[in-house]
């Protein structure tokens, strides 16, 4: 065996293993009260446990994070990981970042509480006078406002979520043509404006997914190649069993910038100037989504020519 010294240098806990017994560990292993010519699995306890002792068995690599307890009562959320060639299991203590995320979750989810309450009350209060003062502009300025808020309050929210993994998907049979109407009326104001086309062309009658998901994907995507399209353009939409397309001719991306735009907040200094209001959330939105129904993203697109979003569903 070659010697393996160096690695008492790292700071994950690396264990060397010959079938399930333990050969070696590193220092970072010692301080766990590891102990070696031990069976694994009488020394560490973990949820996936028998799943992890079937890939070692069967000479596969691994990879999962999750709560892990050592002989030294110690518990820690770490990523487990398995080299099937070397036989070596490396545990990464990622205890640090998981408490940050969820301090991070709960501050953005009382946040949004705290503003949303206040909010709804605001809007329903303008929405009274509203009816009472219809032709009063600065109240449509009021609730235009609100709903900016309420949006980024909700998105925020909602990325927070899927990012901790706590949004459930939920899979039904969804008809794609009747959330694209819904997400057209929605939309239909800014549609109007700028004198757009959308040419659907769906290939189903239901797509099994998360209603909420692709209404929410292509709410987002429409939105963009709305909002980033020159006047009196077409924007197309291709709806397969396999695939959500949006292809608008319209500004485009910079292929440097193409890798910001699923950043949260990032917004291209030209589509600021096309559309001044926005908060650069949609996109994160969608990315982690995506991630969370397992679907891929593709972004094709010309600068000043226009550009393609592609969902693969499978
Ligand atoms: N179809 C598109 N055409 C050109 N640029 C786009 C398109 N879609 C996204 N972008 C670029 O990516 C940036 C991020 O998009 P994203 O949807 O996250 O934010 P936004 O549209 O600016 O604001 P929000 O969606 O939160 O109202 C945009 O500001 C723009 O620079
Ligand atoms: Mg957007």
């Amino acid at each position: 065996m070659i010697s393996l010294k160096f690695l008492n240098h790292i700071d994950e806990i690396v264990i060397k293993l010959e079938n399930t017994k333990i050969l070696w560990f590193n220092k970072k292993g010692e301080e766990f009260k590891l102990k070696s010519d031990s069976n694994i699995f009488e020394q560490l306890f973990f949820d996936d446990i028998e799943k992890f002792a079937k890939y070692v068995y069967e000479q596969k690599s691994y990879n999962s994070e999750q709560i892990i307890r050592f002989p030294s009562e110690d518990l820690i959320y770490g990523q487990i990981i398995y080299i099937s060639e070397e036989q070596l299991m490396i545990i990464k203590d990622k205890t640090k970042e998981k408490l940050i995320e969820e301090i991070k979750y709960n501050l953005v989810s009382s946040i949004a509480h705290e503003i949303l309450t206040p909010l709804s009350s605001l809007k329903a209060n303008s929405l009274i006078l509203k009816e009472k003062f219809p032709d009063t502009e600065s109240l449509d300025s009021i609730l235009n406002s609100i709903k900016r808020i309420e949006r980024i309050v909700k998105q925020t929210q909602l990325i927070a979520m899927a990012q901790m993994g706590l949004y459930e998907l939920k899979k039904t049979l969804i008809d794609p043509k009747k959330i694209f109407e819904e997400v057209k009326n929605d939309l239909s104001k800014i549609i109007l404006e700028k004198n757009i086309k959308l040419e659907l062309n769906c290939h189903v009658e239901f797509l099994e997914a998360d209603g909420f998901v692709i209404y929410t994907i292509l709410r987002n995507l429409l939105s963009n190649a709305v909002k980033y399209s020159f006047e009196n353009s077409v924007v197309e939409i291709l709806i397969t069993d396999k695939v959500i397309q949006v292809k608008d001719h319209g500004i485009g991306i910079k292929k440097e910038d193409l890798n910001k735009i699923f950043q949260r907040f990032y917004r291209s200094p030209e589509a600021i100037k096309m559309a001044p209001k926005g908060s650069g959330l949609g996109l994160s939105v969608v990315k982690h989504l995506a991630q969370l129904a397992g679907y891929s993203i593709k972004v094709e697109s010309d600068w000043m020519l226009g550009t393609t979003f592609k969902i693969n569903l499978r």
